[in-house]
């Protein structure tokens, strides 16, 4: 029995650039650094809970184009397991053009997916489930009726599953601007994002979850980051709890920082720990992961102990 995490979604290939100040459109400017990154939320997920010591796979599909070794190598770098995803030829690399402004740490993602196919569900259910896997964390993409069936797939096969056997727990992140949709009732926890909640008009993040809430299954649980309003998180019949912000002596890079605030609260829930110390758990890496250039340096800087004081 492995244990690992299984993260299914993007992979794409992320060229960084990091300047003085945000640019002037129609400026020609030098920057600070550049660098290639390998991006996509489950991609970035899969790094940080294999940073947070957990192993950690990718499942989805990679084009088959120049920057696929690359890609591979930093799966690599990380001990990410990449056995499940799938190469697909004759079409492009997905690639964000990110600016980060040094000012501020923020981050403005410019992302172009020319023609990778999206995972269907039959390439998924090739894979078996019955080999150690402890949870599958989906992010929400517009291949609805192909996640739906991957969900119903780990359901059917969590039913069959004796009483003493463990079951796979799932999640699934709502990230962007998006109708609601089935795939949000079928996992163990939802992770809203406030972009996702507000395109829903819902103000705040105690708005977003009661709202949420009354769309999941009954022993679920939503879970909502609001960048500085910290995080919240409910499961139905029960009051929510809430988590602050940790914020780094100076933002630097904020890039990730949603997918670091998902992969280290989906780390702590595995291991057991309430709802509430996992948000926290959550916001403190997320934090963490903000005052530093990209995941590398996380565990210099935070103690990976799920400390709730
Ligand atoms: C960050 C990120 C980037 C990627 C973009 C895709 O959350 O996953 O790595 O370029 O979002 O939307």
């Amino acid at each position: 029995m492995d244990q690992s995490i299984i993260n299914v979604g993007l992979c794409c290939l992320d060229i960084i650039s990091i300047c003085n100040t945000y640019p002037l459109e129609d400026s020609d400017q030098r920057v600070i650094d550049q660098r290639w990154h390998r991006g996509g939320n489950a991609s970035n997920t899969s790094t940080v809970l294999s940073l947070l010591g957990h192993k950690s796979a990718f499942v989805g599909t990679v084009a088959r184009s120049h920057e696929l070794s690359f890609l591979e190598k930093d799966f690599k770098k990380y001990d990410i397991n990449i056995d499940r995803a799938i190469v697909k030829a004759d079409c492009s690399a997905p690639t964000s053009i990110c600016i980060i402004n040094q000012q501020n740490g923020s981050r403005t993602i410019l992302h172009h997916n020319k023609d990778l196919p999206e995972l269907s569900c039959e390439e998924f259910k090739q894979f078996p489930l019955d080999s150690g896997i402890k949870w599958i964390h989906f992010e929400g993409r517009p291949n609805t009726d192909q996640i739906v069936g991957m969900l119903q797939h780990v359901e059917t096969y969590n039913k069959s599953l004796g009483v003493n056997q463990p079951r796979i727990v799932t999640s699934v992140e709502f990230e962007k601007k998006r109708e609601f949709s089935p795939i949000e009732t079928f996992p163990d926890y939802l992770f809203i994002s406030k972009e996702h909640a507000q395109f829903h008009g819902l103000k705040s993040k105690e708005q977003a979850v009661e709202f949420f809430v009354s769309k999941i299954k009954p022993s679920a649980s939503v879970i909502c980051a609001w960048s500085e309003d910290g995080a919240i998180a409910i499961t139905k019949d029960s009051s929510p709890v809430t988590s602050a912000i940790f914020p780094p002596p100076k933002v630097i890079d904020t890039l990730g920082a949603g997918d670091t605030f998902n992969a280290a609260t989906i780390s702590a829930l595995s291991k057991g720990h309430s709802l509430k110390d996992s948000i926290t758990y959550g916001c403190k890496i997320a934090g963490a992961k903000c005052g530093i250039e990209g995941f590398d340096k996380l565990s210099d800087v935070v103690s990976f102990n799920v400390d709730t004081s």
